[in-house]
């Protein structure tokens, strides 16, 4: 298919962990064509993929967005019911288990004990710079965080996050790998807590809840600013490029004319704020008006319907 096909040379790809987020990278490998073996250390969880994935499968093709029949990537997959199992063969393991430092150490230092030589080993981890689970093994420089935005199958993102010990040799097979099944990935020269995507959501959701805890804007005309404001053209362009359209000059135009005004919103903020108490409580009361729990599951299912829509569209157009 291509040189990361090239690299794997046949092998397969392990996914360890095959809850929503190891269920979504098994529909990405699989729909580009790779064997993909899943495993789970919960018999239930594994024994439930295969048809969560199929539905999954079906929905991309209802979508117009898989190349081959939904039965066809199904079949690409199979659940292992052991670690040794499941990397025997692959060249490349998607560690996808839960956000917990010590329980990414244990896997890695049992994969080391499994360890052929050449496996590369790509986290999914949502926040945790590798070096705090890999440091000191010696499949260290083969073990890249790999971070995917839910759901990996409808949301291209992928954050490549090297550790001072991941070779460049790792980080390139990640980057080969990630084009080879359509991703869009970014590197993260540096380690740092939450990587760049998690840093960017965490400013804008820091002015969110001060926005509501200030009685300036209400949550709904939070959502909706984004909605219908910011995330018209984020959809499509980054904020870099927003503000370069936005002055005649471009960037450095805006810069000056806008860029003490920035300063003084960024200065007007200047100690954390710790998500709690009354705050979370009145959003969760307004969310939960708009939204009962009980109905949350269908809204996902909405959201995901929503993005398969958008997906289309953006195949169909770029
Ligand atoms: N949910 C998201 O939106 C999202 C997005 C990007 C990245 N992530 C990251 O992906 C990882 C998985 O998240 P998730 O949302 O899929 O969680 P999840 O709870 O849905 O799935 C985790 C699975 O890992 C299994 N597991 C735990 N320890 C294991 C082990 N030692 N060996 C094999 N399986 C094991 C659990 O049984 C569970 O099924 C986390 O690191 C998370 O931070 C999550």
């Amino acid at each position: 298919m291509n040189s990361a096909l090239d690299i794997l040379r046949g092998c397969a790809v392990a996914i360890v962990g095959a809850g929503l987020v190891g269920r979504g990278w098994a529909v990405v490998f699989a729909r580009a064509g790779f064997p993909v073996r899943l495993y789970d250390a919960n018999p239930e969880v594994l024994q439930a993929a295969p048809a969560l994935i199929l539905t999954q499968l079906e929905g991309l093709e209802r979508y117009q967005l898989l190349d081959e029949p939904s039965s066809v990537v199904a079949s690409r997959i199979t659940p292992h019911h052991s670690l040794a199992g499941v990397v025997d063969g692959a060249a490349y393991v998607q560690e996808s288990i839960l956000e917990r430092v010590e329980l990414k150490r244990e896997l890695l230092e049992r994969l080391e004990a499994l360890d052929d030589g050449n496996r590369i080993i790509g986290s999914s981890t949502s926040g945790i710079p590798a070096s705090q689970f890999s440091s000191g093994l010696t499949i260290a420089p083969r073990v890249i965080i790999v971070h995917p935005v839910n759901p990996p199958s409808l949301v291209p993102l992928v954050e490549l996050v090297p550790s001072p010990s991941t070779s460049p040799q790792t980080l390139a097979f990640a980057k080969n790998l990630m084009q080879a099944v359509g991703q869009t990935a970014i590197t993260v020269n540096k380690e740092v807590e939450g990587f760049v995507l998690n840093r960017l959501q965490a400013v804008l959701l820091r002015e969110a809840w001060a926005l509501v805890e200030d009685g300036i804007a209400s949550p709904e005309d939070v959502d909706k600013t984004v909605r219908d404001g910011l995330g018209w053209r984020w959809s499509f362009m980054g904020p870099f490029e927003t503000i370069d359209l936005n002055a005649v000059g471009g960037v450095s135009d805006y810069a000056r004319r806008l860029g003490p005004l920035y300063q003084r919103i960024a200065a007007s903020r200047t100690h954390d704020a710790p998500w709690g108490g009354t705050l979370v409580e009145e959003v969760e009361a307004h969310m939960r008006g708009q939204l009962p729990l009980d109905q949350l599951a269908q809204r996902c299912q909405w959201r995901d319907l929503q993005l398969m829509a958008f997906a289309k569209h953006r195949k169909e157009n770029s």
